[in-house]
């Protein structure tokens, strides 16, 4: 190594093998039964059901089912599960003291890290995940406290009071009853917008192996509390590559403000010498069509055709911003494609839900996905504790100098 010559013999020392793969580009950390991404046919499948035939048929609730359980649920078991999340929709009454120690400005996605952890110390079962009685509890329970949770945040973020979950509403609709709703009337949510967010909780209810349910999963291999690890996943998915990229599109068509410059950012999005991305534009995986970003486009035009606000300025420049890329030599040849947080930003702005708030949404629906993908680690007979190696290019061995001796 004083060379600049690495010994790999002490690096595979057990298999005789050793990769260095900054970003796992091309190393799979599992094998799983969930999830299936065909990113050169723009393919998404849960279970093996693709993406637009769940976000047809199903709701959220049975899109969870599915993911947990690995089959839909028929009309009985459906309604089974659907009473048993509304039974663990509250929030034990001293968690409302977590929520009080927050500075009233602090970032909801702060708070859910905080609050989701700290489920941890309220149930202490949980820990006892050998026991598939009791994976199954801490799993409606998180289904069940998510909305709970965010809509508290929300609320808490607001100065308004926390509203109680309303048990006679859909899993959806009582979302937005929690966020929406006051004290002083009785909040009647719409179907068709009450649709619209249970799609795009379907659209992020899962993903593979992405940063935030990798992080679910090394932190729950060392045999961690599960509500701590789905606490983890959310501190992962708040940062902006990740989670937070929808806001970040919608800054940047707010920016661009005008059709009429579509063309400038377009042209700057292709200059090296610029930093500048086209936000909304390109994955890691999908070298086609994200196929969620179709469903969005199309809830999004929904939802804005429901509030007459089909000529919304935002929704016309991404439309014209989309036309324009996807015709475009250079997008069309390194494969970039709208990604579900194309237009998700536009579509839960037109909902009611502030910037600030669209990371705890998308948090919610994939906390489904954490602790399915949990669940399956935890239980598979080969699995180990997640121990990456590393490949060392710091200091040879060396002796340790007198402190006089130190320059
Ligand atoms: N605008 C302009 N050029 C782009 C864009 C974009 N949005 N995305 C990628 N490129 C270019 C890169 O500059 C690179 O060019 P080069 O080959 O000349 O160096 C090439 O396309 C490949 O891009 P990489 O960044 O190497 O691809 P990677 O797989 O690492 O990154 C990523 C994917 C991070 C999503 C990237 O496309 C990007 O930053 N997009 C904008 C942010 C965004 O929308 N993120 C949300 C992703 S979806 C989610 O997380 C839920």
């Amino acid at each position: 190594h004083g060379n600049d010559v690495i010994d790999i013999r002490t690096l595979g020392a057990k298999t005789g093998l050793f990769t260095y793969d900054s970003g796992f580009l091309s190393t799979a950390s599992c094998k799983s039964t969930i999830t299936f991404i065909d990113g050169d046919k723009g393919e998404l499948l849960y279970r093996g059901y693709p993406i637009e035939q769940l976000a047809e048929k199903c709701n959220f609730l049975e899109v969870a089912y599915l993911l947990k359980n690995g089959e839909l649920p028929n009309a009985a078991q459906k309604g089974e599960f659907e009473t048993t999340i509304k039974n663990h929709t509250m929030l034990h009454d001293q968690m409302t003291k977590f929520y009080s120690g927050f500075r009233r400005d602090a970032h909801p996605m702060a708070v859910m890290v905080g609050v989701v952890g700290a489920l941890s110390a309220f149930y202490h079962e949980a820990m006892d995940f050998s026991d598939a009685a009791h994976r199954n509890i801490s799993i409606n329970r998180l289904i069940a406290k998510l909305p709970t949770i965010v809509a508290m945040a929300y609320k808490y973020n607001m100065g308004q009071p926390f509203m109680y979950p309303r048990n006679d509403l859909d899993y959806t609709a009582n979302f937005m009853h929690m966020m929406f709703g006051t004290p002083c009337e009785t909040y009647e949510p719409n179907p068709v917008l009450v649709r619209a967010l249970d799609v795009i909780f379907t659209l992020h209810a899962d993903h593979e192996q992405n940063a935030s349910t990798s992080t679910v999963r090394l932190a729950g291999s060392s045999g961690a509390n599960p509500f701590a690890c789905i606490s983890a996943g959310i501190a992962c998915l708040w940062g902006p590559a990740h989670g937070g990229a929808n806001e970040a599109c919608l800054n940047m068509l707010e920016e661009i403000g005008d059709v009429s410059r579509v063309g400038e950012y377009i042209k700057r999005a292709k200059d090296k010498n610029d930093s500048f991305k086209l936000m909304g534009f390109g994955h890691r995986v999908y070298k086609n069509f994200d196929p969620r970003a179709k469903l969005m486009g199309k809830v999004c035009a929904d939802v804005l055709g429901e509030l007459g606000l089909e000529n919304d300025r935002l929704f016309k420049l991404a439309k014209e911003l989309e036309r324009i890329a996807l015709e475009d030599e250079y997008f069309v040849e390194k494969k970039l494609y709208p990604n579900v947080d194309f237009y998700s930003g536009i579509v839960q702005k037109a909902l009611g839900i502030p910037t600030s708030m669209f990371t705890c949404i998308f948090a919610l629906a994939r906390t489904v996905g954490w602790i399915t993908q949990w669940e399956e680690m935890i239980t598979d007979p080969e699995y180990k504790i997640g121990r990456p190696r590393q490949l060392y290019i710091g200091a040879a061995r060396r002796t340790v100098p007198d402190l006089a001796q130190r320059p």
